[in-house]
Formats: C-alpha cells, sequence, structure tokens
C-alpha cells in the first residue's frame, strides 16, 4: 500500500486479494456505499458489484426475532460495462499488467489503471474513475478512459444498469471465488436506460435508477445504441482506435427508492432523464461538497510516518457511511462496504462512531440517535415479549429497529446496549445543549430505559444490592455472566440521568418539562426508584487490589496461556478453543473494563485506570476489531506513550493490513471511530465534563504536531498542540469557553489562547 497526504494507493495486482481490496477501496457519500469492484468483471463474484444503499435491505435467511431476518441487499450493478476489444472479453482478470488502484480522499474519487494486451498483443490502456456525489446524494459519476496503445479495429462499450446480480456472500477465509447469495429483486421494470427493481422484503421497497451516458473519441462526441434485456438496460457505443487515441465514457447515475419519501419517484426519473447531465459538473459540485466536510473533520499531523494519511482515511470512510439526509438509519457495523452482520446496527454506533460526529458534525450524530428514537416502540415491544419493563434496545437491528441476532445466539443478555445508548444521548446533549431534543424525544428515551433497568436487576436480601444476573457485557468470550461492571456502569449511568437531566430541564423550561412529565407517566417515586436501584446496585471492585472486576467470578477463574489459546491471528475460537470452553478461563474477547475507563476518565482514579490496564490488557484476546482503540485511548491516558502508539497503529491499520482476517466481508467502522478517538481523546487528550474542555495531551514520539477541530457547546474550536504547548482558538460563536489544562481553567473568548504543558 501507498500514501501521500490524501492519497491511499496499491500497485499490486493479486486476484486472490481482489475482493479485500474492493472493501479498501469503498467510497459512498451516506446513501450509497460502492466497494472498489472492477465494473468491467463478467466473470466472477466480482460481476455482482458491491452497491449498497443506507436501509435498503431484503428477505434474509434465518429465523430472526419478529419473522424471517433482513440483510442489507446488494443493489443492481448500476457501475456495469462491457468492454470488448476485437471481440476479446476484457475482464479485469487474466492479461493485466501496470496495475494501479487509488483512493483520493481529498476528492472522494477512487480511480484504477491497468494495460491489457489482446492475444494478439495489441496494448490498451484502461482508467476507470467513479465517486459517490456528496452535493447530490442521488448520483453516482463513472468515467472510463481507454486508450490504444496499437491500433485496434473493433472497441465495444456498453455501460449498463445490471440487476443480475446476487448478494456476495463472501466469507473470510473461504477459497476464492466464493459462494455468491440470494438475489432480492421479485420484479423488474427494464426500460431505455431507466430500470426498477421491487424488493422481497415486507414492504416491496421500490428502487429506481436511471443512467446518461456520454461518448467520446479524441473528445468528439460518439453515438450510441439503446440495449435491452430482461434484467439490464444501457447504451452500448462501438469504434476503432488508432494508435494513441481515446476513448472517453462518462456516466452520470441517478437514484431515489421508494424509501425516500419521494412523492413521485417516476417523475424524478423523467426529470433527471430530461435534462443532460456533465460529469465534469457534477464532479465539481461533489468535491466542493466533500471539502465543506473536510474543513472540519481533518485532522492534520506533522510526522514522518505515514498516520497522516492513515488517519485521513479512517475519517474518509466516516464521511462516507454517514447518513445526513435522513434520520430513519443508523451505521451499520460495516457500514455500507460489505454483508456482514446483515448490514445490521450495533452499539458499535453509539459508542465507536458517534463520538466523531458528536465533536465534528453534532446534527448528524443527532439524526443517528433520532434512529433511536424511531425505533423506540420497536425496543418496547422487545422488552415486553421478554417479560421487563420499559424498553430494552435490542443488540442487532435492521431499519425498523427488530433484533436480528439469531434466535437463541446471546441477543437476549446484550443488554448493554441500552445503557450505551443512554449515555450517548446524554454526551450529546452535554456537547451540544440540544433541549429540544432532549425534550422532545432524548428523554422519553432515558426514562423508558431506566425503566427497563429496574424490571432487569434483581435485588439480593442477602447483602442488600440489587445485580444483573445473565448477561454478557463487551467481553462476549465470557458468554454470560452475573454483574458484569461494564454493563452494572451503564445501567447506573442511565437510571441517574433521568434524576439529573430531569432537573435541569425543569429548570430551563418549566412549561415543557410539565408535559414532558404528563407524556411519560412519570412519577417522583418511579425517579426515586431508578436512583435507588442505581445507589444500591453491585460494581464488581477488589478492594485490595484497587480493581474494578469484570464481573463477579473473573478473578477465580482459571489463567489461559494466550500464546497457546491464539497462536496465529486467527479467533480463539476460530482457532484452539471451543466458544463454551471460555468462560472457564480469565479471557477477554475485547475491551470491557478498559472501555469502561475511557467513557469515564474522569470518574477512575490514575492508579485505577493503570491497575485495570495493567490486569487486563495482557489477558485480552482482541478478538474483535472494538478491541484497540479503547487500549490505545487508556494507555495513552495513563502514560504509557509508546503501548498507545502500538495500539493505534494496530487500529488505524486495521483494514489495510486485514488484521481481522474478515476485511473481506466489509471494512470495521467501529474501528474507524476509535481510531479518531485514539487521536482525540487519547493524543490530544481533549474529553469534556461539566461545561468544560479538557486538554491532556500524549503525543506520540513519532508526531511533532496536530492541529484538528472540534464543536463544543455549538462553537468551532481550533485546537493544535505541539510537544509543548496548546494553542486553542474560537472560530465563531460569542460564548467564552472553559479549556481546562493541567487543572488550570482559562477562558477562550475571540483571542486565541496558547498554554505550555
Ligand atoms: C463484537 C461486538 C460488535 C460486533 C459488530 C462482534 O465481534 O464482539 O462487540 O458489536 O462484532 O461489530
Amino acid at each position: 500500500m501507498l500514501y501521500s497526504d490524501w492519497t491511499l494507493s496499491n500497485n499490486e495486482y493479486d486476484p486472490k486479494e481482489r475482493q479485500a481490496r474492493d472493501a479498501l477501496f469503498s467510497t459512498g457519500n451516506g446513501y450509497f456505499g460502492i466497494r472498489g469492484f472492477f465494473e468491467e468483471d463478467n466473470e466472477t463474484i466480482g460481476a455482482n458489484g458491491g452497491i449498497y444503499m443506507t436501509g435498503v435491505f431484503g428477505m434474509g435467511s434465518y429465523d430472526a426475532w419478529e419473522g424471517k431476518s433482513s440483510e442489507l441487499c446488494n443493489l443492481p450493478n448500476v457501475l456495469r460495462v462491457c468492454i470488448s476489444c476485437n471481440d476479446e472479453d476484457i475482464d479485469g482478470f487474466s492479461s493485466i499488467s501496470d496495475f494501479s488502484q487509488s483512493l483520493d480522499m481529498k476528492k472522494g474519487v477512487y480511480a484504477r489503471r491497468y494495460l491489457w494486451k489482446t492475444s494478439d498483443g495489441r496494448r490498451l490502456e484502461l482508467c476507470f474513475e467513479r465517486f459517490a456525489s456528496m452535493h447530490d446524494i442521488h448520483r453516482i459519476g463513472q468515467r472510463i478512459t481507454i486508450k490504444a496503445l496499437d491500433k485496434i479495429d473493433n472497441l465495444s462499450v456498453a455501460a449498463l444498469l445490471d440487476s443480475d446480480v446476487t448478494n456476495l456472500n463472501l466469507a473470510s477465509g473461504e477459497p476464492f471465488p466464493i459462494q455468491p447469495g440470494r438475489n432480492h429483486f421479485i420484479s423488474r421494470n427494464v426500460r431505455t436506460n431507466a430500470l426498477s427493481v421491487t424488493l422481497d422484503d415486507p414492504d416491496s421497497t421500490v428502487l429506481n435508477f436511471a443512467q446518461q451516458t456520454f461518448a467520446y473519441l479524441n473528445g468528439k462526441a460518439v453515438t450510441g445504441r439503446i440495449t435491452t434485456n430482461s434484467k439490464a438496460c444501457g447504451t452500448a457505443y462501438t469504434c476503432s482506435l488508432n494508435k494513441n487515441e481515446v476513448f472517453t465514457l462518462e456516466k452520470i447515475i441517478f437514484a431515489v427508492t421508494s424509501l425516500d419519501e419521494s412523492l413521485n419517484p417516476e417523475q424524478e426519473i423523467e426529470d433527471f432523464l430530461s435534462k443532460p447531465a456533465s460529469y465534469e459538473q457534477e464532479l465539481a459540485r461533489h468535491c466542493s461538497a466533500l471539502s465543506d466536510k473536510w474543513r472540519v473533520a481533518d485532522i492534520e499531523i506533522d510526522t514522518n510516518t505515514t498516520d497522516l494519511t492513515i488517519v485521513r482515511y479512517n475519517i474518509y470512510q466516516l464521511l462516507c457511511v454517514c447518513p445526513e439526509h435522513t434520520d430513519r438509519f443508523g451505521i451499520g457495523a460495516r457500514g455500507l462496504t460489505g454483508e456482514m452482520y446483515e448490514g445490521c446496527v450495533f452499539w458499535d454506533n453509539e459508542i465507536f462512531v458517534l463520538p466523531f460526529f458528536l465533536y465534528t458534525n453534532p446534527s448528524a450524530a443527532r439524526k443517528q440517535l433520532m434512529f433511536r428514537y424511531h425505533t423506540l416502540d420497536a425496543a418496547r415491544r422487545h422488552a415486553k415479549n421478554n417479560w421487563f419493563e420499559g424498553a430494552m434496545y435490542p443488540w442487532q437491528v435492521d431499519r425498523k429497529g427488530v433484533e436480528q441476532t439469531p434466535v437463541n445466539c446471546g441477543a437476549f443478555y446484550a443488554i448493554h446496549i441500552t445503557g450505551d445508548i443512554a449515555f450517548t444521548i446524554c454526551r450529546y446533549w452535554e456537547l451540544t445543549q440540544d433541549d429540544e431534543f432532549m425534550l422532545s424525544y432524548g428523554a422519553e428515551i432515558l426514562y423508558e430505559t431506566a425503566r427497563f433497568w429496574v424490571s432487569r436487576c434483581d435485588y439480593n436480601s442477602f447483602d442488600g444490592r440489587y445485580h444483573i444476573l445473565s448477561v454478557r457485557g463487551p467481553n462476549e468470550y465470557d458468554v454470560y455472566v452475573n454483574d458484569n461492571a461494564f454493563t452494572n456502569m451503564m445501567a447506573v449511568y442511565n437510571l441517574k440521568s433521568v434524576n439529573s437531566v430531569f432537573k435541569k430541564l425543569k429548570e430551563r423550561h418549566p412549561d415543557e418539562f410539565d408535559k414532558l412529565f404528563k407524556r411519560l407517566g412519570a412519577s417522583h417515586e418511579e425517579i426515586s426508584k431508578f436512583c435507588e436501584v442505581a445507589d444500591k446496585l453491585n460494581i464488581p471492585y477488589n478492594a485490595q487490589m484497587d480493581l474494578y472486576l469484570e464481573d463477579d467470578t473473573y478473578l477465580i477463574r482459571r489463567k489461559l496461556d494466550l500464546k497457546r489459546a491464539k497462536p496465529t491471528k486467527k479467533r480463539i475460537i476460530d482457532s484452539t478453543l471451543p466458544y463454551e470452553a471460555l468462560p472457564l478461563y480469565q479471557v477477554t474477547k475485547q475491551a470491557d473494563t478498559v472501555l469502561l475507563c475511557c467513557l469515564f476518565p474522569h470518574l477512575f482514579t490514575k492508579r485505577q485506570k493503570e491497575n485495570v490496564y495493567k490486569f487486563y490488557e495482557p489477558r485480552t484476546a482482541h478478538d474483535s476489531s472494538l478491541s484497540y482503540s479503547p487500549h490505545g485511548i487508556l494507555a495513552a491516558d495513563i502514560g504509557l506513550h509508546e503501548e498507545a502508539y502500538r495500539y493505534f497503529k494496530e487500529s488505524a491499520y486495521l483494514d489495510v493490513n486485514d488484521l481481522q482476517l474478515n476485511t473481506i466481508n466489509g471494512l470495521h467502522f467501529a474501528n474507524f471511530g476509535g481510531t479518531w478517538q485514539i487521536v482525540f481523546h487519547g493524543f490530544a487528550g481533549i474529553s469534556a465534563s461539566n461545561g468544560k474542555l479538557y486538554i491532556k495531551p500524549a503525543l506520540p514520539t513519532q508526531w511533532n504536531r496536530i492541529s484538528l477541530h472540534c464543536l463544543f457547546l455549538k462553537q468551532t474550536v481550533k485546537i493544535t498542540i505541539d510537544k509543548s504547548s496548546i494553542a486553542v482558538k474560537r472560530l465563531d460563536g460569542d460564548t467564552p469557553l472553559t479549556v481546562c489544562v493541567n487543572n488550570q481553567d482559562y477562558l477562550i473568548d475571540d483571542k486565541p489562547l496558547t498554554i505550555d504543558y
């Protein structure tokens, strides 16, 4: 892999690596996610493309908790192109040389180039370029340039919208090529350069696509002919090329679906087809919209390493996945870059991904939290179906918020997600002071989830404490335990938040608060109960060791020889021991108590954090991509600079190095958010608490300076940190901000301030 400031590229062509690289070179705009597949591939699973849309699910293959499961649907391959040269197909496989593929993250353009030789030795240079427009999210641009390096008598290029695709169903570790999956289209309507399909989901979602194509020979327009069959449509071009002549195809795709709440999708398609689009113009608009996003999102790092590019790559993928156009869908664990976990949304979103948006684009974060509000009824149903009160957020959800984990596979235990959502709602409010959100939506979620915790906790009259029994914390190798500290502390926070949030809302908005109180059927007795349960909820802790315990039995379990249990990069459960064996051992799948220290940096003493890190780190298998970043953040916090940097590397380069051996199935979005968090919370040491921004830098020795922006209390702040000083500048707004460095408060008004640390 090659790194230059804004570009990630690869010059090696290895057919075996192709599918994993397809994921790596994904691009998107929050509406579409497009893998870096070869659009000219007619032969292999690559012919299925790999294009996804936020919220577009087909019928899955197993029984979930309320009927058949859903799975993210692989869309018609709207980038498909069939290219042949003197009647030989160019399929992007056999005769490739001088290959390169690159992602320009500043422009948001993915490009590919190679030389191709026909069987009689004639050479062509092919360049492919694509983008998903950040300006008009319904549009995708594609440009293909073919240069004849020898005379070519007959070049044929057909630009298609092709619904003859299936889901990819890629499986890591499987021999290549790998099992294709289902086709989700129950009907198709193929017209001239326009195609609609109806999905097999319960809503019979309809997806409409149209394309405009333009072709040029040495810059002069070439006329094409319409081509259609029962599954595909498009425009085909043929020409002959003298040596050094260039054929160019430009195409703009437009899509609208029945989920867009468009009043008249058919009309929108007609409107698109009737107004000629221009590739260059679309590209320019897209680049400018993306550069607006980078203005706040970018992190500049002065370093001799490749870290600047890789941090940008992590951020770029977060920008590409975020559905800013809607509050009806969440961000899936693999975003829109692969089909693993069926495209579902987990706690990954609240705890790992959303902090990036909370600090750089709070309105996008609000929309993600609104997704949880819109699915609150599903969470209420889930609680009721499982004999609890209030709202129990399911572990893994589709766009309707319904539990998608296969039945009997642990979702009943994985309840910390409910507290994670409540926690992030409070973080959003603390950082934005968006009272309207809290009054109208957030408080209802807090109250209903608090009701759930009360009904989920059990009182033990022998020790006078509440306990949460049969639960699975972030460390899923526990299988299930009693009193997972992470779950219990999130529950405590959730339960206590009702009282503290209500107090403030009542003070600031007495009338609206009264209405809210009535709407929730709230009572002071119930709120006192929330507080009582919170106060008496058991948090496992060993006073002798001053150590928070993952659960009530962790200390008495057997030690596990991790070298033996995990001799390779493969997860323990995929290599040496069955899942059932793991509760016998002190083994942690992924950051659990370590993560707790990151989420509540002001709650634990330095000694307690050190104890947690020293105890759990050697017992952690990192068998999930969610493990590295919390270790990096905590290591930075307690001054273990080299460890922090090592974990940063694991996290930031995870997909590039295919560390979890499953990048083929889609990129790891929690990890992208986690990488941003190591830089922001760890190296820059920024956190917010009680209306103040705390800055406690811990720059890696390999970095000289970082500069970033964040939004705090609706104002944009620029923070630049070098080896000895912190420069803070407020870029907008007029409220003084308090920044705390080394226990000293500084007021930031119009004037920039430099603080030595
Ligand atoms: C992790 C979970 C995570 C899920 C989706 C699992 O391997 O253990 O914590 O939510 O992957 O990313």
